[in-house]
């Protein structure tokens, strides 16, 4: 059933393919900028990533006006301070974030500083408190997971509240979002397997929280089966370039599908967990998805055994009895947590991840101040929290 009003906004130019990072001169052309600033960490531009980048820019008549390649995991408000100083002072006049999740969600918050002209990210906290257009934004995404390349969302750190902050806005939205393989090449095969996971999980829980509609279902159903046919490949042979394009693909559209449709319980736990316990939010996800699933099987049983036909296949979807098709769903993500597990060790539980037993009852507390939690379909009280905590730990 349709709902009786749904929005649905994705502007982000796409450019997919090998070698598609050389058109980025011509698009920051395009969007009239000429200086940009690359934001990148440590991982991305020791693999060589940036360099990619550079050589793009050789025969034009644009200039990289500066390179941080400092960027935590995990970013945070000091950071963003910092690259905003470094954008004024080498007199910059656009941004290119090449990273994961972390690189492009601070490129976010730097856009945000920036424009707004402000020290004070935390004053643009929560929902729709942008009024200006960003600078141009270009996003190169390295990890096929976050899909914060085509989200309205950023996650920064409060290290002095122990909290990750949420921005939403349109005008996080990048101009560009450029998807090279050879970007993902080089992602070490648990990154590979956690980021895959948390691009699964936005589609799976965009598929059945509250605000679903006809066009984040058609982002997500794609994406679930470009995750199916493509993870686990791209864990095992990190150098097939066909299987991380589609993961690049999957990771994109499973964004555009949760930025219009949002996430439930299963990040709300998980950046409960994140910031407690500095658990990569990957990890996370996978821990969590089969516990969000099976939590919400009641009362959206219909899009979660629905998810089977992507997840499974149509063989499977067919050959299972209505009544039974959530759990299957279910099982077979717990089969693809084991399958990665074997390949990579990706942890299938809060133990495995190393998280302290005595720490549950604070992610549990902190989850239960998540936004995430608000369209997720069952409510989800402390009590709740911590008792699938406990499941998940074992
Ligand atoms: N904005 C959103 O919509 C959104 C959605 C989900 C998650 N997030 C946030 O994203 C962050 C996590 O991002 P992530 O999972 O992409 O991880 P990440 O950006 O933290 O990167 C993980 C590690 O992988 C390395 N790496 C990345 N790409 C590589 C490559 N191609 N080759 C070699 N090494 C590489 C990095 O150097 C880093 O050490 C969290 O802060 C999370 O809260 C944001
Ligand atoms: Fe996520």
């Amino acid at each position: 059933m349709l709902p009786s009003y749904y929005e649905f906004y994705n502007p982000v130019k796409i450019l997919s393919g090998n070698k598609a990072v050389e058109n980025i001169p011509f698009e920051l052309d395009q969007l009239g900028a000429r200086r940009p600033i690359i934001i990148t960490d440590r991982g991305v531009a020791g693999a060589g990533l940036v360099r990619i980048i550079e050589k793009a820019f050789a025969d034009t008549t644009l200039s990289i006006g500066a390179v941080y390649d400092e960027t935590p995991p995990d970013s945070s408000i000091e950071t963003v301070n910092t690259i905003a100083g470094i954008y004024r002072k080498t007199g910059c006049d656009s941004i290119i974030a090449v990273g994961g999740g972390s690189a492009i969600d601070t490129a976010k918050g730097v856009g945000i500083v920036i424009t707004e002209n402000s020290e004070d990210l935390m004053k643009f906290m929560g929902a729709e408190m942008l009024k200006k257009t960003m600078k141009p934004f270009i996003v190169v995404p390295t990890t096929s997971g976050t899909g914060s390349e085509c989200t309205l969302v950023a996650v920064i750190s409060n290290p002095a509240k122990n909290v990750k902050m949420a921005f939403t806005s349109y005008k996080l939205l990048p101009n560009v979002a450029v998807l090279d393989p050879r970007m993902t090449l080089t992602c070490p095969p648990k990154i590979t397997a956690a980021t895959g996971m948390d691009a699964l999980t936005h589609a799976m829980e965009g598929f059945y929280c509250n605000q679903k509609n006809p066009m984040s279902d058609a982002y997500a159903g794609a994406a679930i089966e470009l995750v199916r046919d493509n993870l686990v490949e791209a864990v095992k042979n990190g150098k097939n370039e066909n299987a991380r394009l589609a993961m690049a693909n999957a990771a994109c559209m499973a964004g555009t599908a949760f930025s219009n449709s949002m996430v439930g319980m299963v990040h709300g736990l998980g950046h409960a967990a994140g910031a407690v316990c500095h658990i990569p939010h990957g990890i996370a996800m996978s821990i969590f998805l089969p516990f969000g699933l099976e939590y919400n099987s009641v009362k959206a049983a219909d899009p979660i055994g629905r998810l089977l036909v992507h997840w499974g296949g149509f063989d499977e979807y067919m050959k299972t009895p209505v009544a039974q098709r959530p759990a299957r769903t279910v099982e077979l993500v717990r089969a693809m947590k084991d399958t990665l597990y074997g390949l990579c060790g990706l942890p299938r539980t809060l133990s495995e991840a190393g998280v302290p037993r005595e720490k549950l009852p604070e992610i549990a507390k902190t989850a239960t101040g998540d936004g995430s939690l608000l369209l997720n379909p069952e409510e989800l009280e402390y009590d709740d929290a911590l008792r699938v905590l406990n499941e998940a730990y074992a």
